[in-house]
């Protein structure tokens, strides 16, 4: 019989989760049962759609959470519909692309005082983020019959350098990534459990968008950001999905570490 995966991937409804979902559904051809959650029902739908297109006819399953990954009253409902599993599926492979993620107020420290906008910040990039991982771990990755269980916190390179008018995006992402390290760290020795915190490049996605437009950027950084934009050298969401996908299936990298787009090759090994 032919091995069963699970992919759930936060955050699917466009962007660079949405590509993530496209680059598992063309690579993998053993059965596969994929988790999309967002809040944008349409969205996700049309996620679906392009999922099932391009499967043809291999054994597929995609699931919808319409779920608003802020609310952490909801949260541990929400966990249960995204982890819930077919108990007649014994999964061989489980994956976890933590991909959901915000840029929150991009403004100078000091600026802005609205406690409101740094706890919703946090609450989605860092609070639910780490418990939807802790939920994947508890739950999925000691099955039965599981030989690899995967976890991929989607990072940045504000995990690891400061940018000015990013700060509550940067800690945001420097916080999760040293969760991600933790939890690589505490399974050293499982070699079924694998963490990649990986580092997406400058995508053309919406977020890019905010940054081009925000009122409040600093603009040295949107001058650069607009300049990639005009010059078309951001990358595209397909094309870092596919090369992260290669990455995770090559396994060339070490748990845990901080893994960029420019130093993955097309077939997944590394150029560092
Ligand atoms: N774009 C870049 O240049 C860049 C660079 C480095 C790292 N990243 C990281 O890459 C990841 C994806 O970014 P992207 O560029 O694809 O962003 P995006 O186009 O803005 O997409 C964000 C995704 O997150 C979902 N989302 C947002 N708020 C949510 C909430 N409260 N609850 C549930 N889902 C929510 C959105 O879906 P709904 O609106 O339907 O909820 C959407 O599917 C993020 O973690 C980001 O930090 C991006």
């Amino acid at each position: 019989m032919n091995s069963r995966n699970i992919v759930i991937i936060t955050g699917s409804s466009r962007g660079l989760g949405k590509s993530l979902a496209l680059s598992f559904a063309k690579s993998i051809t053993n059965p596969l049962d994929l988790v999309l959650v967002g809040r944008s029902t349409n969205d996700l739908a049309a996620t679906k759609n392009l999922i099932i297109e391009n499967r043809n006819n291999l054994e597929t399953t995609c699931k919808i959470i319409e779920a608003d990954l802020s609310d952490l009253s909801s949260l541990p409902q929400t966990s249960e519909l995204i982890f819930a599993q077919n108990p007649q599926h014994n999964y061989s492979n489980a994956y976890f692309l933590n991909n959901a993620g915000s840029l929150g107020r991009l403004s100078h420290i000091g600026s802005s005082d609205d406690l409101i906008d740094f706890t919703s910040a946090i609450n989605f990039n860092i609070t639910s983020s780490c418990y939807l991982t802790s939920e994947f771990v508890r739950r999925l990755s000691g099955l039965h019959n599981i030989e690899k269980a995967v976890v991929v916190n989607i990072s940045s390179l504000c995990a690891i350098k400061p940018f000015p008018s990013w700060g509550i995006y940067c800690a945001g992402k420097a916080a999760r990534e040293m969760y991600h390290q933790v939890l690589a760290q505490e399974n050293s020795k499982n070699h079924k459990l694998r963490v990649l915190n990986y580092s997406p490049g400058p995508l053309d996605t919406e977020m890019q968008r905010q940054i081009r437009e925000g009122e409040n950027v600093d603009k040295e950084i949107q001058a650069i950001y607009r300049d990639m934009y005009m010059n078309n050298v951001l990358v595209d969401p397909q094309v870092s999905a596919d090369k992260c996908l290669a990455l995770l299936l090559s396994d060339s990298y070490e748990s845990g570490a901080h893994i960029d787009y420019y130093n993955v090759k097309a077939d997944g090994s590394l150029d560092l």
